[in-house]
């Protein structure tokens, strides 16, 4: 059925903040398959072709989505990884205990080169995550000298000696990860100390880059944390502050990943939404103690979290990607768009085999899921002007917002407006004025069941379509967008 009341939406041509390609980032942990048999298949592997022991199948899905960045080891995992475990000849490298996820023995036959040279292969800027919990700062900077230092120094001559004669010129530096739970348990204060700590000797090895430190930010809704850290910090000291936020409506019962109904659904769709008033708030937090917005809001984790398909072996946190995944997707990144002044960075929890991933992988099979679809058409707000868009007339689902949209304008004058129906019932008519567009062409991602999802022996059941089935007419658009479906619109 059609909603009959028209959403009417307005969108600027004009706009002064860009839209940072950073917010298309990704992030991969040691976790279930996400490293080991899954990006990573080892070096010697004969069956499945790779590159450094990374799968070229993902290499090349991952290079058309355009990754902007990495960010690697993890998560909780990182406040347990010890980097120097992780070079040198890999037969001399000892194990580690994977104590977070599933307490598997790893072999460290993946580490700083493997990941540093991915990144490079892939165009994407490595996010390295340090380990504060477990670590030391001397364990840290360590780091930074090893891959970022040009010159002769200890760090750097023993990158050489490991085969690496350049620096990578790594910027992106988390110092610790959820500090407030798996990264120590710390309170907003002793973690603020903590890290002018950190953050003090982590400048000054890089020969060619400024880095960006990155304090472990809040999840959700703790305003305090944000609070405590922009006011106990001092700004020379940190160039952004990290949010967490995963669409979980009940940590314990998390619902399954594909046999849900609509009110599971909706549920999941609510806590979706609330990344916008979660962005909002924390926000002006900082905008309240940084009026001049030097330092930068990164949702460093972000997705949907549901139980683990059970069927998979050593899948921990393996999970389905269904229609539901790509409205959270299209809502949460329209909100990330419409904040691009503030946020500058965002990654989407994880890139393979984990939680709301863009790839699956079964042996040497491997399937593009409905979010990676998302990021694929989106990836043209990547760097663009931000256009101010408003929607009058918006109508509930349930109690939800039914429509999102933003919109932005690339180098080449091409402007693009990405335009999302949660109702999972009803389509709606919208009307999007904009002045001076012409020339438009759009594509759709919709399937007919909000479960539907895309599987090994149906890997093409979710794939956007093109779209034509709207009109314009005097510098508007119109057009019914089905229930549970995603649109992005292209004109010049
Ligand atoms: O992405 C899974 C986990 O979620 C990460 O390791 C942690 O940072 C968060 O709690």
């Amino acid at each position: 059925t059609v909603n009959n009341s028209k959403v009417v939406i307005n969108i600027q041509t004009q706009g002064t903040d860009t839209i940072s390609k950073h917010i298309y980032g990704h992030f991969s942990e040691h976790l279930g398959r996400c490293i080991y048999n899954g990006l990573y298949v080892g070096e010697e592997n004969k069956i499945i072709p790779n590159t450094e022991g990374v799968r070229n199948d993902i290499i090349a899905a991952l290079k058309e989505l355009q990754i902007p960045n990495l960010r690697w080891p993890g998560g909780c995992f990182a406040d347990t990884y010890h980097w120097k475990d992780g070079v040198g000849p890999k037969e001399e490298r000892p194990t580690i205990v994977n104590r977070w996820w599933g307490g598997t023995t790893e072999d460290n036959s993946f580490g700083t080169h493997n990941f540093l040279n991915l990144c490079e292969v892939l165009g994407a800027e490595p996010y390295l995550s340090g380990n504060v919990g477990s670590g030391t700062v001397q364990e840290l900077i360590d780091w930074v000298q090893y891959t970022n230092h040009a010159d002769k120094s200890p760090m750097a001559d023993w990158r050489r000696e490991n085969g690496r004669e350049e620096p990578w010129n790594v910027k992106y530096w988390g110092v610790g990860n959820e500090a407030w739970g798996c990264g120590g348990n710390m309170t907003a204060e002793y973690y603020a100390d903590l890290y002018r700590k950190y953050a003090t000797f982590m400048a000054g090895w890089s020969t060619n880059t400024k880095i960006f430190r990155i304090a472990s930010g809040a999840t959700d809704s703790d305003y305090h944390w944000t609070e405590t850290l922009m006011k106990n910090v001092p700004h020379e000291l940190m160039e952004a502050v990290a949010l967490h936020d995963y669409a979980v409506f009940d940590w314990v019962d998390k619902g399954p990943s594909v046999n849900f109904d609509e009110d599971v659904y909706f549920k999941t769709m609510d806590e979706a939404l609330k990344m916008e008033e979660y962005v909002t708030k924390h926000i002006e937090i900082m905008d309240k103690y940084d009026p001049e917005n030097k330092i930068a809001l990164f949702v460093d984790e972000w997705g949907g979290w549901y139980d683990a398909e059970p069927s998979v072996a050593n899948g921990v946190l393996f999970q389905q990607n269904t229609m539901r995944d790509v409205m959270l997707a299209g809502t949460v990144l329209n909100t990330f768009n419409n904040h691009a002044r503030r946020v500058k960075m965002a990654n989407l929890a994880q890139v393979v085999n984990v939680l709301q991933a863009v790839i699956l992988t079964d042996e040497e099979k491997m399937i593009l899921t409905p979010t990676y679809h998302v990021m694929n058409m989106y990836k043209v707000h990547q760097d663009a002007t931000l256009l101010p868009s408003e929607i009058n007339n918006n109508p509930e689902y349930r109690k939800l917002p039914t429509i999102s949209v933003s919109a932005s304008k690339d180098k080449n004058e091409n402007t693009h407006i990405s335009l999302v129906n949660i109702d999972a019932t009803k389509a709606h008519e919208v009307i999007i004025n904009i002045d001076n567009i012409k020339d438009i062409s759009a594509s759709i991602l919709a399937s007919e069941k909000i479960q539907d999802h895309n599987t090994f022996e149906n890997p093409d059941k979710v794939k956007p379509e093109n779209f034509t089935d709207f009109k314009v007419e005097d510098g508007k658009i119109i057009v019914t967008i089905p229930a549970f479906s995603l649109i992005v619109f292209e004109g010049k």
